[in-house]
C-alpha cells in the first residue's frame, strides 16, 4: 500500500486536533482513501509540552526546514496561523515540491492570489476549506456542488467568536469582556482577539468566499468592515423588541460590473434561518441562480471542527497522488484564466434598510429637525421609538428606515450630527431581511 507522508507546522489547539484525527482515526482515513496517512513530523517553538496525545511514532522538532524541504514529507499542514512566517513557510514548501494544506484564512486572504500561482507552476495543490466556516465544507459546496450556477449571493455568520459572544451577551446578559475571555479559554478566538471581534477574521473569509462565489480576486483590504465592539446590551434589547436579533455577517453580492462585499453587525429578523445560528455555530446561506437558497451550518471554530476540515483536504489531495493535481476542482472554483479584476461596489452605492440610534437633549422640537433632515435626504422613516430618559439627560431615539442608499444615509446622519441638541456618536446598524 503507498503511504501519503504528512509534515504538520504549528502544534497549537488546531494542530493538536490534527494530529488526534491523524492518529485516531487511522483506520477509517485508510479505508477512505485506499492508501495509508503517516504523521511523520510536527513542528513546534516548544516540543517539551505535553499535548495529552501519544505521538510516539511522530519525530518532534523545533527545525521547520525539517518538515518544508525534506524528502520524506509529501504534504505540509501549515497551522501557525497569521501572515508571516506562515507565508515564507508555504512558499519555501510549494518551492521544495510539497502540497500545502492551511486552515490559514488571513494567508489565504492576503496572500492566497500570489500562492495559488507559485503552485500552480510547481503542480502543488493548496487546501484551506478549514479557512472559511472552521468544519462547515462550505468552500467545497461553492467549489464543486453549487458549479452549475450563477451564484448571486452569499451570506454568512463567520467567526465562532462573535456569535458566541453576541449569544451569551443576548441570554445571559453578561459583559463582553467575560464572555470574550470564556471564547478564549474554549480556543475559538484569534491570538489577536480583535481580529474576531472588530470583524478582521470575518472580512479574511468573506473576501475568500466572495471571490470563489463570483469568480474574481480575493480583495480582502475592500471590504468594508466594522466590528461588535460598539453593540451594547441596550442595543440587543432594542433589536430584539424590534423583531431582530443581531449577528455579525459577512455579506457578498453579485452585481454587474462590481462585487459588494462587507462585514458589519447587522439587524436579522427573528424568523430568519441566520438568526436561529447562535454560540459558536457558523452559518453560509449561498444563493444561485438555479439552485436558489442553499445554507450551510455547523461549528465555525475549535479543535475537533477546524481540524476536521483539514484533514478532508489532505485526503482530497493524497487521493490523486501521486499524478497531477490538475484533476482536482480549481482552488478558486473558476479555471485561472477566467477569474476577473471585478472591482468592489463603493459603500455609498449600497442599498439598505438602516436602524439609526441617536442620543438626543429631551427638548422641544429635537425630534423635528432630525426628520427634516432625513427627509430633505429623501429617506422614509419605518418606525420611530423615543426611550425613556435613564441616568442621563440625553435620550435614546431608534428609528428605522425604508431601503435608501447608504450614501444619503451618511450624508444626513453628518448633518444630523452637527444638530446641537444631539449628542455622542450616532449607532447605525443595516437590516438584512432574508425575505422574512
Ligand atoms: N477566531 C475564529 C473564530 C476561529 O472565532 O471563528 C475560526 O476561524
Amino acid at each position: 500500500m503507498s503511504v501519503v507522508r504528512i509534515g504538520l507546522l504549528g502544534l497549537g489547539t488546531i494542530g493538536v486536533g490534527v494530529a488526534r484525527i491523524l492518529l485516531e482515526n487511522r483506520a477509517i482515513l485508510e479505508r477512505r482513501l485506499g492508501k495509508g496517512v503517516r504523521l511523520v513530523r510536527a513542528c513546534d517553538l516548544d516540543i517539551t509540552i505535553d499535548r495529552g496525545l501519544d505521538l510516539k511514532d511522530v519525530e518532534l522538532t523545533t527545525d521547520v526546514d525539517a518538515v518544508i524541504k525534506a524528502d520524506d514529507i509529501d504534504v505540509i499542514v501549515e497551522l501557525i496561523g497569521g501572515y508571516e512566517p506562515a507565508r515564507s513557510f508555504v512558499a519555501t514548501a510549494i518551492e521544495n515540491g510539497k502540497h500545502v494544506v492551511t486552515a490559514n484564512k488571513a494567508l489565504i486572504a492576503r496572500h492566497g492570489e500570489e500562492l495559488f500561482a507559485q503552485a500552480a507552476g510547481k503542480d502543488a495543490a493548496i487546501g484551506f476549506e478549514a479557512a472559511v466556516g472552521g468544519g462547515i465544507p462550505c468552500l467545497k459546496a461553492l467549489r464543486e456542488g453549487l458549479a452549475a450556477n450563477n451564484i448571486q449571493s452569499v451570506y454568512g455568520i463567520l467567526n465562532g467568536t462573535c456569535n458566541y459572544i453576541l449569544t451569551k451577551m443576548e441570554h445571559e446578559g453578561l459583559p463582553f469582556d467575560e464572555v470574550l475571555k470564556q471564547a478564549q479559554k474554549l480556543g475559538y478566538a484569534e491570538a489577536d482577539p480583535t481580529f474576531d471581534v472588530e470583524g478582521v477574521d470575518t472580512a479574511h473569509k468573506l473576501s475568500i468566499l466572495a471571490a470563489m462565489a463570483f469568480g474574481s480576486e480575493i480583495r480582502f483590504d475592500e471590504v468594508h468592515t466594522e466590528g461588535i465592539s460598539r453593540i451594547t446590551p441596550d442595543d440587543i434589547e432594542s433589536a430584539r423588541e424590534l423583531g431582530y436579533r443581531i449577528k455579525l455577517l459577512g455579506i457578498a453580492k453579485a452585481h454587474a460590473e462590481h462585487v459588494e462585499m462587507r462585514v458589519h453587525p447587522t439587524m436579522v429578523p427573528h424568523a430568519a434561518q441566520l438568526a436561529q445560528v447562535s454560540d459558536s455555530y457558523n452559518a453560509v446561506q449561498i444563493s444561485g441562480d438555479f439552485v436558489e437558497h442553499t445554507m450551510y451550518f455547523g461549528r465555525g471554530a475549535g479543535e475537533k471542527p477546524t481540524a476536521s476540515a483539514v484533514v478532508a483536504d489532505v485526503l482530497d489531495i493524497a487521493r490523486v497522488m501521486p499524478d497531477s493535481v490538475a484533476s482536482l476542482a480549481p482552488p478558486m472554483a473558476f479555471s485561472q484564466a477566467s477569474r476577473k479584476p471585478l472591482a468592489t461596489l463603493p459603500m455609498a452605492d449600497v442599498e439598505c434598510e438602516y436602524y439609526l440610534r441617536l442620543m438626543v437633549q429631551d427638548q422641544p422640537g429635537v425630534l423635528a429637525s432630525v426628520t427634516e433632515i432625513l427627509a430633505h435626504h429623501r429617506i422614509s422613516l419605518e418606525a420611530l421609538i423615543q426611550k425613556e430618559r435613564h441616568q442621563t439627560k440625553a435620550v435614546p431615539i431608534v428609528m428605522l428606515t425604508h431601503t435608501t442608499l447608504e450614501g444619503n444615509l451618511q450624508a444626513a446622519v453628518s448633518r444630523i450630527m452637527r444638530l446641537g441638541s444631539v449628542e455622542g456618536e450616532p449607532l447605525i446598524l443595516r437590516i438584512e431581511r432574508f425575505g422574512a
